[in-house]
Parts: structure tokens; C-alpha cells; sequence
């Protein structure tokens, strides 16, 4: 087969399809183990989102959302607000999450924190995603 325009297109087109195909399939769990995640001043409702978060949220997300072996890093872009807006998290808590993004399989609901305590966790992550060039 002679190399023209067409088929080097088509080559082009394949070979970047293939290098997105293999970095969507390969995202999973090793790469999640807490990186270090900068958490910038908190005012008085991401405070208490913190405390909220640490109490029913990070044995699976960690520390400030950076992940554990056993939950993914929330700081992560797939839960930057225009992937995974507020409702998301709302619904998590209630309904629990089956595994679709990670294999760490499903995530309980949460029955310890109301809307209200989500809203304020809502308000925590959604700073620390800022601090962490995620928005
Ligand atoms: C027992 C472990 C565990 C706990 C506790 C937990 N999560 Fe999760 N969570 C997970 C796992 C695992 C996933 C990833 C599911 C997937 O996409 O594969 C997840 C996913 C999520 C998602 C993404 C939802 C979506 O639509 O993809 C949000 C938001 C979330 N968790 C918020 C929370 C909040 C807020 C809390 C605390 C109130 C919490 N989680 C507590 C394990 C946990």
C-alpha cells in the first residue's frame, strides 16, 4: 500500500485512538495511592466539611480526597464539577456508587451524613479540587 495523504490520515487517526484507548483502560487503582494534595485555608463551612469528610468519607477517599486502596481520590479530574456536579455527590451518599470508573467495586451509602452535612462536604472537595488545578 502505497503511503498518500488518505491513509497516512487514517494512520494518524488509529494510532491516537489506540493511545487514548490504552490511557482510559489503564487508570486503575495503583495509580490512585495518595499523591500529595495541597489543601488551601478553609473558611468556616469547608472547615466543617473536613471534619465530615474526615469522619464518614476518607477511610475509602483519604485524607483531603487523595485516595486510598481502598476508594479513589476525589481530587482527580474525573470529579471536577463539570464531569461530576453537586448531584453527584448527593446521590453517592444517599444511593451509594456502583463501581464504574475504578475497580475498588461499589461504594456503600452513606447513612451517617444528611444533605446538609454533603452540601458542606461538597464545599470542602470542590476547594481543595480548586487548589489542585481542578475546576
Ligand atoms: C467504603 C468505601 C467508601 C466510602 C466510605 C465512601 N466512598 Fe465514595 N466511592 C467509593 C468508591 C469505591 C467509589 C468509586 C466507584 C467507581 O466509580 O468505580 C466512590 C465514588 C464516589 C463518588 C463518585 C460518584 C459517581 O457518580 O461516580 C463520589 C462523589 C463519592 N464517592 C463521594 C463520597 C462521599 C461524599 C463520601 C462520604 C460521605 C464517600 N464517598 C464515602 C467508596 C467509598
Amino acid at each position: 500500500m502505497a503511503i498518500n495523504r488518505n491513509n497516512l490520515t487514517i494512520l494518524v487517526v488509529v494510532v491516537l485512538l489506540g493511545a487514548g484507548a490504552s490511557w482510559y483502560l489503564k487508570t486503575p487503582a495503583k495509580e490512585t495511592v495518595a499523591s500529595a494534595i495541597a489543601v488551601p485555608k478553609l473558611n468556616d463551612v469547608q472547615q466543617a466539611g473536613n471534619v465530615l469528610f474526615d469522619k464518614n468519607c476518607a477511610t475509602c477517599h483519604g485524607v483531603s480526597g487523595g485516595g486510598t486502596k481502598q476508594g479513589p481520590p476525589l481530587i482527580h479530574k474525573y470529579y471536577e464539577p463539570s464531569h461530576h456536579g453537586d448531584d453527584a455527590f448527593i446521590w453517592a451518599a444517599k444511593q451509594g456508587v456502583r463501581a464504574h470508573h475504578w475497580n475498588f467495586g461499589d461504594m456503600p451509602p452513606i447513612n451517617s451524613v444528611s444533605d446538609g452535612d454533603v452540601q458542606k462536604i461538597i464545599q470542602f472537595i470542590r476547594a481543595v479540587q480548586r487548589e489542585n488545578g481542578i475546576s
